[in-house]
């Protein structure tokens, strides 16, 4: 029978379309290790742009200080940063022109550095300790900051800047 086709062929073809799939099914599940499906990331593991992920706690020393800048005293400020591959968080800083900062940085992520363009101020940004130096701001206008140390394919990438206003 031209173009009517022949239904018992095709019921045999979905049988085995069907069989075939469902044997799939089975294979992955047999064989494929469960971890792949998981998807909940490691406990310390920083996901760059979700803001949520900041844990308190590293595996080799406790951290404490949320990244920012804050004022101890009147003119004096102390700026904690913290490097990740491959950026700094936070990306931007402000302070008043005058203001002496403390810039407190660490990495939390393999080793970087944070250098103050036109300034003195360069740090080698260990994972285990937070590493200081101290600024006076006596100009306004913007400094950037950039990773000092190669550290991969996102170095370049490493910046931010302090805005004196
Ligand atoms: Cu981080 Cu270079």
């Amino acid at each position: 029978m031209r173009g009517g086709g022949d239904p018992l062929g095709a019921m045999y073809i979905l049988a085995a379309v069907a069989m075939g799939i469902g044997f799939l099914i089975i294979t992955v599940l047999i064989f494929v290790p469960s971890d792949l499906f998981d998807r909940s990331a490691p406990e310390d593991l920083y996901t760059p742009g979700s803001g949520t992920s900041w844990v308190e706690e590293s595996r080799l020393h406790p951290i404490t200080e949320p990244p920012g800048v804050r004022q101890v005293e009147p003119g004096v400020f102390v700026a904690t940063l913290y490097a990740y591959n491959w950026e700094f968080e936070p990306r931007e800083i402000r302070v008043p022109v005058g203001a002496t900062v403390t810039f407190r940085a660490r990495s939390r992520q393999e080793y970087h550095g944070f250098a103050l363009v036109g300034t003195p101020v360069i740090l080698s940004l260990d994972p285990n300790e937070m590493r200081e130096a101290t600024y006076t701001f006596d100009e306004p206008g913007e400094y950037p900051f950039v990773c000092s140390e190669y550290c991969g394919g996102g170095h370049v990438a490493m910046s931010g800047r302090v805005i004196v206003e």
